[in-house]
């Protein structure tokens, strides 16, 4: 069975106060969730301590961005398995493109991540997909299979979310068009040995463009930004309408 899971990926946003005062006003709208569906919630480094006391017992997962692939040592900057674990972290981000694209995350080190991810415990959510000058280009497969190839290399599909996320829809509003979006996320399961691994879909998730995309019948989820950082928008998604399409 595949799990459909909504994350929500806050990036560089939110202070503890923020990520608390967002708590006030998003659990409340979790009592009409599904109660089949995962909610996680990928908040800074910083605040995740502070969010970990206070969704303890709640049905909403805790998310790291970035994870190490080594449990200690002289790595300036960077986190461990260990230390997100410690503190109820359930889930982390590998390879999202503002990683790829800003810091010098390559295919090789995202794989290295996934296998720690999963050797501490953690279930990783791999991002994959594609620029516009690559769409453009024709080459949305064969980037894909190349990135998917090289990430997964040892990687345990038994545990692990992939994200599906065109580079020129993110943060942008285009988002891609959810028959599309389908369309690549089977390619993707196409080339998995696990069919059932959940792919969600990202890039510009709205309240307005939920339902379409939850439609589309090998799509499992989305990795929702920007809407993810207001309480009553994060919400809205989460309770997609089930019939829509
Ligand atoms: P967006 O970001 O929803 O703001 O486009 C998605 C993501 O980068 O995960």
């Amino acid at each position: 069975m595949r799990k459909i899971v909504i994350a929500g990926n806050w990036k560089m946003h939110k202070t503890q106060a923020e990520s608390l005062e967002f708590l006030q006003g998003f659990m409340p709208s979790l009592e009409e969730t599904s109660q089949e569906q995962e909610v996680v919630l990928c908040a800074p480094f910083t605040a995740l301590n502070v969010l970990s006391k206070n969704l303890h017992g709640s049905r909403v997962q805790l998310g790291a961005q970035n994870v190490h692939w080594e449990a200690y040592g002289a790595y300036t900057g960077e986190i461990s398995g260990p230390m997100l674990t410690e503190i109820g972290v359930r889930y982390v981000i590998v390879g999202h493109s503002e990683r790829r694209q800003y810091f010098g995350e390559t295919d090789e080190t995202v794989n290295l991540r996934l296998k720690a991810a999963q050797r501490y415990g953690l279930t990783p959510i791999l991002c994959v997909g594609e620029s516009k000058q690559q769409r453009d280009a024709g080459e949305t497969e064969s980037l894909i299979t190349m990135q998917l190839e090289k990430d997964l290399v040892d990687v345990d599909q038994q545990n692990l979310v992939i994200a599906y996320e065109p580079i020129w829809a993110i943060g942008t509003g285009d988002t891609c068009e959810p028959k599309e979006a389908n369309r690549v996320i089977g390619a993707i399961r196409s080339q998995l040995t696990n069919p059932h691994v959940s792919i969600q879909y990202g890039g510009s998730v709205k309240p307005d463009n939920i339902d379409e995309i939850m439609a589309q019948p090998e799509i499992d989820g989305a990795l929702v930004g920007g809407a993810s950082l207001e309480p009553a928008s994060f919400a809205q998604i989460l309770n997609y309408k089930k019939d829509a399409g």
